[in-house]
């Protein structure tokens, strides 16, 4: 038998990059690739890219510029692009970097066997079409290694919304969510895998509708048998039902944790945006996600420097901060994408965009740290991931997503463990089971 081919993929972007990156790595096991973290060792380097702002979409490009000089001493390895960059500029990649051999956007992966065997004959390959058939029943064959115990589950891809900043609409297409009943056997492979907590992904995953909402998808998978923790992401504040926020006070395997972007404080902002929600309206929802669950940490993403954006609106966004106190918060330049309706926009000053954004992440940061530091002398649970540094100490995430070092731990991977929270250093709280 001939020696496995080997194959290397660096992911970046969103969570749903991280797990397609998974099926498009066990798509072509079946053509008989296994992976290595050694790109100089590959057969096939993929980059499963990002085009959310022009950084991330410019790091490819330097990336292929060092990865074509692995060619010269191993003229057959074969270099692909995959994902967002790929969806959006298509043939384009080619053309400016032509050691591309490969590329596939991100509704075609079910197509990367076939897509492989013309690269095999030396023939280039590139699919960016959205095409009819349903990409996740045809990505199917799934090894049936051991998994790690927290995994992503894509449930929904996509967008309606058009955000004005936004390319997703078009990277990933229409918004299509997976049937019900296909996710629940997923999950249940997954935990017949050693998978205990799964994070739904959709980019706007509580539009979900495949057979039924996305509240009543997460009572179905509360009772699938060794699946004890549920989370999901990203949601927008348009697209919520009563359902999903009740569930945060009955389902005891949901998570207490919500990530629910709002981008700007002020009205005016948010209607350049097409948002189609207030401040107000979502300043309201969250209070009706702390009634139904007070101790659920919040999450959201903010952009300065947006087109138009004046002191003033800056302002308003602090103001929402001050009053939200994020347990996390994320946020970012403005970044002109191609093909958005933003992009025709005059722009803030960048100095002033880089003031906004410092004040902002300097606020922000204070909320984490608060938040953080007043799960000290708690008790929660931890679903243990990894082991630590030090000798005994294992390491997981808690119900609120904070990373939590446990001393000493009896626990093992994959254990959940009842902790009490000893400390709050800077990036992670240390604990004690209890
Ligand atoms: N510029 C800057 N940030 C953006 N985001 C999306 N598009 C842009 C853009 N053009 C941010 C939003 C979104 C997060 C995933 O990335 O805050 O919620
Ligand atoms: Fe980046 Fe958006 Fe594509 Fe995810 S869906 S990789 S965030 S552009």
């Amino acid at each position: 038998m001939s020696a496995p081919k080997k194959l290397f993929i660096k992911t970046y972007g969103c969570q749903m990059n991280v797990y397609d990156s998974e099926r498009m790595a066990e798509a072509l096991g079946g053509q008989g690739y296994v992976e290595t973290d050694q790109a100089a060792e590959a057969d096939m380097i993929l980059l499963n890219t990002c085009h959310i702002r022009e950084k991330a979409a410019e790091k490819v490009y330097s990336e292929l510029g060092r990865l074509k000089k692995l060619k010269v001493d191993k003229p057959d390895l074969k270099i692909g692009v995959a994902g967002c960059v790929a969806q959006a500029e298509g043939e384009e990649i080619m053309r400016r970097q032509p050691a591309v051999d490969l590329v596939v956007g991100p509704q075609s992966y079910h197509r990367l066997p076939a897509m492989e065997e013309r690269l095999a004959q030396g023939q280039s390959a590139l699919d960016t079409d959205f095409p009819e058939e349903d990409k996740f029943e045809q990505l199917k064959s799934r090894p049936k290694a051991r998994r790690a115990p927290a995994a992503f589950l894509t449930v929904q891809e996509g967008c309606d919304k058009f955000c004005a900043f936004c390319v997703v609409p078009y990277t990933r297409g229409a918004e299509v969510s997976r049937p019900a009943e296909q996710v629940i056997r997923e999950a249940q492979g997954l935990v017949e895998r050693g998978v205990r907590e799964v994070t739904l992904l959709g980019q706007n995953v509580n539009a979900y509708h495949g057979g039924m909402g996305l509240a009543a998808l997460i009572r179905k998978l509360a009772k699938v048998d060794g699946l004890e923790r549920i989370r999901y992401t990203t949601s927008h504040p348009n697209d919520m039902e009563d359902d999903l926020i009740a569930a945060h006070g009955d389902v005891p395997e949901l998570m207490p944790y919500l990530h629910l972007p709002v981008q700007s404080g002020s009205d005016r902002i948010l209607k350049r945006m097409n948002r189609k929600h207030t401040a107000e309206s979502y300043l309201k929802l969250l209070e009706r996600f702390r009634d139904a669950r007070p101790d659920i940490v919040l999450s959201g993403d903010f952009i300065v420097g947006f087109p138009e954006e004046t002191d003033a609106d800056f302002e308003a966004t602090m103001q929402l901060v001050e009053e939200v106190r994020y347990g996390y918060a994320y946020s970012f330049k403005y970044s002109a994408r191609p093909g958005t309706p933003a992009a025709e926009r005059a722009t803030v000053d960048p100095e002033v965009a880089d003031a906004r954004l410092q004040r902002l992440q300097t606020l922000i940061t204070r909320d984490q740290r608060a938040v953080q530091d007043a799960m000290v002398g708690r008790e929660v649970s931890v679903l243990v991931e990894r082991t630590g540094r030090e000798a005994g100490q294992v390491v997981g995430k808690s119900d609120h997503l904070h990373s939590v070092h446990i001393e000493n731990a009896r626990a093992r991977i994959g254990d959940i463990a009842r902790v009490r929270i000893v400390a709050s250093k800077s990036n992670s709280l240390a604990a004690v089971e209890v």
